[in-house]
């Protein structure tokens, strides 16, 4: 749940500039002879906008704390956008790390990035569970083994098909049937004793959020974003884990292993460690397909 509250104007700061009106998206700050005030007809978003943008520090907002508007760096010793690039073209989906851990320190600079994301109507409902138990990380992936075996042997099944159509839709059928060499290669190598799931990596990172929250999903993957953009920059590798989250939302066993409650959607899983190769290069990414319309 979003919190509460109107920003606070400070009488003796203000100068009446109206940049806190100009940046108020939904109208809550209306102009005033002598200042703004927080009267308009729709609910505060909480963002923190018109507190950002006050020249002179006259606005307050009782549901955010003042120490963490914290002052950015002048512009110009900002982002160079050519080290903008070359962090984006630098991250890759890790999957080979080093036997080292991830601080919790470290773990928290990267939920603190992530946090930075938009996030549909300033809801923030992510949820960020982190497993770096050995024991349970091994138990999460022999579960998500365990459930992929169960599907493949139903579709082999003709009635076991047939009622797996009935539950999932053709559109997932087809989905399992593409990814059925991929599957079966998981499960070859973890026989073998190679993990092709969470890639032996010492930390997963699952993203939840309130189903009521309609845009949830949308807002965990751009936080995500962040978290894999932070996670380059401070020499981490991570790779999404598609394979859990395909499965997790109709598993409660799987859920439970991940923290999660039933009343959560499970939006995203990536796994972090360090790096145990060095990428030299970036690769070659098709070319988008585009429209000026
Ligand atoms: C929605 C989504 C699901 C993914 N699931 C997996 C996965 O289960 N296992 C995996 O190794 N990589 C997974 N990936 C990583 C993609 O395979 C990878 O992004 C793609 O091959 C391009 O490589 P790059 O990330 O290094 O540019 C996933 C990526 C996305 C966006
Ligand atoms: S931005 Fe600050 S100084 Fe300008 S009108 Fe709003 S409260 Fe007053
Ligand atoms: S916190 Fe955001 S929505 Fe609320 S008054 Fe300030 S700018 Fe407007």
């Amino acid at each position: 749940m979003r919190p509460e509250g109107l920003p606070v104007i400070d009488a003796d700061l203000c100068t009446n500039c109206g940049r806190c009106v100009a940046v108020c998206s939904t109208d809550v700050l209306v102009a005033g002879e002598q200042r703004p005030a927080p009267d308009g007809p729709t609910p505060c978003f909480v963002c923190g906008h018109c507190v950002a943008v006050c020249p002179t520090g006259a606005i307050t907002h009782p549901s955010m704390n003042p120490e963490h508007f914290r002052e950015l760096l002048p512009w110009d010793d900002g982002v160079d956008p050519r080290l903008l690039f070359d962090l984006l073209r630098k991250r890759r989906s890790v999957r080979s790390y080093a036997d080292r851990p991830v601080s919790e320190e470290d773990v928290m600079t990267l939920i603190e990035a992530g946090v930075q994301a938009p996030s549909g109507l300033n809801e923030q409902s992510w949820h960020f569970n982190v497993i770096q138990d050995p024991d349970r990380l091994a138990h999460i992936r022999r579960r998500i083994l365990a459930i992929y075996v169960s599907l493949l042997n139903m579709l082999d099944g003709t009635l076991s098909r047939a009622m797996l159509r009935l539950t999932v839709g053709n559109h997932a059928i087809e989905s399992l049937e593409e990814a059925r060499p991929l599957l079966n290669n998981i499960i070859a190598k973890h026989h073998d004793g190679q993990d092709r799931l969470l890639w032996d990596a010492p930390t997963l990172m699952v993203v939840h959020s309130p189903e009521e929250d309609p845009a949830g999903t949308e807002s965990a993957h751009y936080a995500v974003s962040n978290i894999m953009l932070m996670a380059t920059a401070m020499g981490l590798g991570t790779c999404v884990v598609g394979f859990l989250t395909a499965v997790a939302e109709r598993d409660r066993r799987l859920q439970e292993l991940l923290g999660v409650p039933p009343e959560h959607t499970i939006d995203a899983a990536l796994v972090i460690g360090y790096p145990a190769e060095e990428y030299l290069r970036s690769v070659d990414k098709r070319a988008a397909a585009i429209d000026f319309i």
